[in-house]
C-alpha cells in the first residue's frame, strides 16, 4: 500500500474517535444524566480535554491524511517529487499537530480520573458540593462511593467517561505516531502510486 493510501486509512479513523471524545465530554456536563449548577461540575470537565484537544485539534491531521492519498503525487511548482515530500512532511506536522491535542486530553482524564468527581456530600442535614476523593482511593474501593449522594451514579459516569477519553486519546496518539513513521518513510523513500497525468494512484 502506498503512504497516501495508509494516511487516508488513519484519517478516516481518526473522525469517529474524535466524535466519540466530543461526546463523551459534553456528556460529563451533565453528570448522572442531570444537569445542574455550574459550579458544581468537575473542573476538569471545563478545560475541554474531549472537544478541543481530542475532538477539534484531530480534525485538522484527520483532514490532510484524508487529502494525501490525492495531494501526495502532485507536484508542486512543477517538480513532483517536491510536492509528494511537502504533503508527507506537513503530515508529519499535523500529525504532531494530533499527539498535543490528543495528548491534553490524555493528561487532563488522568488527572480527572485520579481526582473523582465533584458530587454532593451529605453534611449534617443539608447537602454540600465537593471533592470526597483524592489521589484515586475511591478506584479500588466501591464502597466509598455512595458518600456521593447527587447526582446518582455520579462516580459511576465520571469514572466511565473519562476512561473512554483516556483510552480514545491514547489511540489517536498512537494513529498519529504511525502517522509520523509512515510520513518519513514516504519521505524518504519516495513511496508512490502514480502521479499527474499519470495513473489515478489508487490501489
Ligand atoms: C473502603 O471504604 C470504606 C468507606 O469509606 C472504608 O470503611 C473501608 O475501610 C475501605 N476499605 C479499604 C480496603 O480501604
Amino acid at each position: 500500500m502506498c503512504s497516501g493510501s495508509f494516511a487516508k486509512c488513519l484519517g478516516v479513523s481518526l473522525i469517529p474517535l474524535a466524535i466519540v471524545c466530543v461526546l463523551c465530554n459534553i456528556l460529563l456536563f451533565f453528570p448522572g444524566g442531570t444537569t445542574v449548577e455550574k459550579e458544581q461540575i468537575t473542573e476538569q470537565v471545563w478545560y475541554f480535554g474531549g472537544i478541543l484537544g481530542s475532538g477539534v485539534l484531530m480534525i485538522f491531521p484527520a483532514l490532510v491524511f484524508l487529502g494525501l492519498k490525492n495531494n501526495d503525487c502532485c507536484g508542486c511548482c512543477g517538480n513532483e517529487s517536491c510536492g509528494k515530500r511537502f504533503a508527507m512532511l506537513s503530515s508529519i506536522l499535523f500529525a504532531a499537530v494530533g499527539v498535543v491535542g490528543a495528548g491534553y486530553s490524555v493528561i487532563v482524564s488522568a488527572v480527572a480520573i485520579n481526582g473523582g468527581p465533584q458530587c454532593g456530600i451529605k453534611n449534617g442535614t443539608v447537602i454540600s458540593w465537593t471533592y470526597p476523593f483524592e489521589n484515586g482511593n475511591y478506584l479500588t474501593n466501591s464502597s466509598m462511593w455512595p458518600v456521593c449522594i447527587e447526582p446518582s451514579g455520579v462516580v459511576s459516569w465520571h469514572l466511565s467517561l473519562f476512561s473512554v477519553l483516556l483510552v480514545m486519546g491514547l489511540i489517536q496518539i498512537a494513529l498519529c505516531a504511525v502517522q509520523v513513521i509512515n510520513g518519513l518513510l514516504g519521505c524518504l523513500c519516495g513511496d508512490c502510486c502514480g502521479c499527474c497525468g499519470g495513473s489515478d494512484g489508487s490501489v
